[in-house]
């Protein structure tokens, strides 16, 4: 759990929540984390579509409620012949503080390699943004007992060779394919031994200080009943929460989790 890393509890809300919606939802999280507060340690981020950032920017200032500002990915080059991409710098210059890179669905539907991963954290970094890198194994990887390789393999494939600094910084976001929008949680056992395995990684690429610095999210089918079990295990820093992020009630429930 947390500790000295603190805890991070992000939003990714995927293709849901225009800019209309984005303000409404703010406001409604706001008057819940006013009540209810953000417990000392714990950060938040939301992570909307690129059209709904103006809109969560500005209510999170006209709200002061403290939520950090996210993306859901970002393209690798600075500028160039890209129809439809936006570049960490866009970002950047919007006050994005964090941006996913290497979500499965990603991965899976639009073909990200862990080459064009690794190209998107190297452009996260430049824009001195903190990436969100995900990562996971399938059922049949689980299954037939390579899971932690395969994990193994995808944090390093995205942070080796990287200065000690810029891991201690980062985030890694541990999301078993099988749990994503499934109903089914990993286990607090099976959660805290692969983010354990991943924090291994990070301090064999980086060395320990990196290792005890980085913070390790769990994510798939996060909810508020399963939320202050999974952050009691080894080395899960907080969550990447897609559906229950939706729900204003569900996602203070869940940064609140067993404080
Ligand atoms: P669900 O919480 O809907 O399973 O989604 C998890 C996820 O993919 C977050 O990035």
């Amino acid at each position: 759990m947390g500790g000295e890393r603190g805890v991070l509890v992000s939003g990714n809300w995927k293709m849901h929540q225009d800019h209309a919606e984005t303000a409404k939802f703010v406001q409604e999280l706001a008057a819940l984390l006013r009540v209810s507060g953000v417990p000392a340690g714990r950060e938040v981020s939301i992570h909307p579509p690129f059209t709904s950032l103006p809109a969560l920017q500005a209510a999170v200032e006209a709200e002061r409620v403290p939520v950090a500002i996210g993306a859901q990915t970002c393209h690798f080059a600075e500028a160039g012949a890209y129809t439809g991409e936006v570049s960490a710098q866009m970002l950047a210059r919007l006050g994005v503080a964090y941006v996913i890179a290497g979500h499965s669905e990603r991965r899976a539907q639009c073909g990200e390699t862990d080459e064009v991963v690794r190209s998107k954290v190297d452009a996260i970094c430049r824009h001195e943004m903190r990436p969100v890198l995900c990562v996971g194994e399938t059922a049949g990887e689980r299954r037939h007992g390579a899971a932690v390789a395969k994990v193994r393999w995808q944090v390093a494939a995205a942070l080796a060779g990287r200065a000690a600094g810029t891991v201690a910084s980062a985030v890694i976001a541990y999301e078993p394919l099988w749990a994503i929008g499934a109903g089914q949680t990993a286990t607090p056992g099976d959660a805290g031994e692969m983010c354990s395995a991943i924090r291994d990684e990070v301090g064999r690429l980086a060395g320990p200080g990196a290792a005890a610095a980085v913070r390790i999210q769990y994510g798939g089918s996060v909810t508020p009943a399963t939320a202050a079990a999974l952050l009691g295990a080894d080395s899960v820093d907080g969550f990447l929460v897609g559906g229950a992020s939706l729900d204003a009630g569900q996602f203070a429930a869940i940064v609140r989790a067993g404080a």
